[in-house]
């Protein structure tokens, strides 16, 4: 557990999951009492809630903190701040660093700085291969048992493509109780392209990913997890046809879940005439059409969660030509406000549907027994304080994360986290980090 004490906070004047308003006592980081009118005891520090909303702290399935190795871009200091600015309290870091995450020597690490830090629980994800290069399964048990404990494994960046190496990744995966979290793209469809395969990407000269090597990957894998009884994650679903095989894959029963990440529910192909790398992003923006399938999907419940695939890029990765840029955007400290706009505003979700997709159902997939928690006495207090009213303007240069590159640049969106708690500590308020 983390190496700073729990601690006691009296939270006045919010209301759980948008309800009435209470007041909520929480003594060793725990909740021992909700209810109008309580009084703090002697020596508990007050936080005002103001009224606002009261979640359980969110829990990002994916992100890229890039250390180690990558540090110019990001790291678990500065990504851990963005996290707990976002209303995070738990992120599972992608293991294409450099090192890359295959061993239990480079989890550890990572879970080690995670710890230090001390903002949020951060959760390193095993590579599925030796090295991310598909070829040779890393050894999962042994990152499994190792003290960063690690539950999900994942290619991200690649694809898994080999069907027999996903096929052994699975069956390791069922006996040990771990997902496997594929990056959905046959590499010998999309040969690298980088832009969705359709008008805009004819019009700009662009080699086109076509969405059928995102459907097909996820029917193939749906059949293998089904066979070797294993829990399978879709990273990234872009594409409305996905959506239709997920949606029969759980029907038939197959233990499948699957995330959108905020830019594909509110971004789109248009944006790519002026050639600005910003809006690079594997897998690619497509059209409304699948924009609005997947705020669909999400508020059905086909699509389990939003997770973020957080990239942060260093300027000289991204302020370079098409080509030569890196896919990625930031996502942890504009995620709650791109779901507010996509999908709060227009009713597709209320806020037990926002502690669903952005708490309790990735706390599940990613086996984490002391998140996405309900707000209840006994509960461990890990929540997100948010402001649906708040109005704001996206300025990535004062973003936390390292890297600026974030699509939103200047586009006012609404709803603010006001404060982050982990375990009745407070790790972000009022737009700042707790030190
Ligand atoms: O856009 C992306 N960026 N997609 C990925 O799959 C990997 C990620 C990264 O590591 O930057
Ligand atoms: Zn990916």
């Amino acid at each position: 557990m983390t190496e700073h004490a729990p601690t006691d906070l009296l939270i006045t004047d919010v209301r759980p999951y948008g309800e009435d308003a209470v007041d909520v006592l929480v003594r060793d980081g725990v909740v021992t009492e909700i209810g109008a009118g309580l009084t703090a005891p002697e020596g508990v520090p007050t936080l005002d809630g103001g009224g606002h909303v009261l979640l359980p702290g969110f829990v990002d399935l994916h992100v890229h903190l890039r250390e180690p190795g990558g540090e110019e871009s990001e790291d678990v200091a500065t990504g851990s701040a963005a996290a707990a600015l976002g209303g995070f309290t738990a992120v599972f870091a992608m293991p294409n660093t450099d090192p890359v995450a295959d061993t239990a020597v480079v989890v550890e690490h990572v879970w080690r700085r995670g710890q230090e830090v001390g903002l949020v629980d951060v959760h390193p994800v095993g590579a599925v291969t030796v090295g991310l290069e598909g070829v040779k399964m890393a050894e999962l048990g042994t990152m499994a048992a190792s003290r960063a404990q690690v539950r999900m494994f994942s290619d991200d960046g690649k694809c898994v493509n080999d069907p027999l190496i996903m096929r052994r990744a699975l069956e390791y995966a069922s006996a040990l109780n771990v997902v496997i979290a594929q990056h959905a793209e046959d590499h010998r469809l999309t040969g690298g392209a980088q832009a969705h395969e359709g008008v805009v990407a004819s019009r700009l000269g662009l080699a086109g990913w076509p969405a059928t090597a995102e459907e097909t990957i996820v029917a193939r894998d749906c059949a293998l997890a089904r066979e070797a009884g294993a829990a399978l994650h879709v990273c990234h679903i872009s594409s409305a046809r996905t959506v239709d095989v997920l949606r029969a894959a759980k029907a038939a029963g197959v233990r499948v879940s699957a995330e959108v990440t905020p830019h594909h529910l509110l971004l789109t192909d248009g944006r790519l005439t002026s050639y600005d790398a910003v809006n690079k992003v594997n897998p690619p923006l497509r059209t409304a059409e699948d924009t609005k399938a997947m705020r669909a999907a999400l508020a059905e419940g086909v699509i389990d969660v939003v997770a973020t695939d957080h990239a942060p890029h260093a300027s000289q990765y991204k302020d370079t030509e098409w080509q030569a840029a890196r896919p990625g955007m930031l996502g942890l400290q504009t995620a709650f406000s791109v779901l507010v706009h996509t999908m709060v505003e227009p009713g597709l979700l209320d806020w037990r549907g926002v502690a669903r997709v952005l708490s309790e159902r990735p706390a599940e997939i990613g086996n984490l027994p002391d998140q996405g928690r309900p707000i209840a006495v006994g509960e461990p207090a890990t929540f997100a304080l948010v402001d649906p009213e708040a109005q704001w303007t996206v300025r990535g240069a004062a973003l936390a994360s390292r890297a600026a590159n974030t699509p939103y640049e200047g586009m006012r969106l609404p709803g603010a986290v006001v404060a982050t708690v982990l375990r009745g500590r407070i790790t972000a308020q009022d737009g700042k980090v707790a030190r």
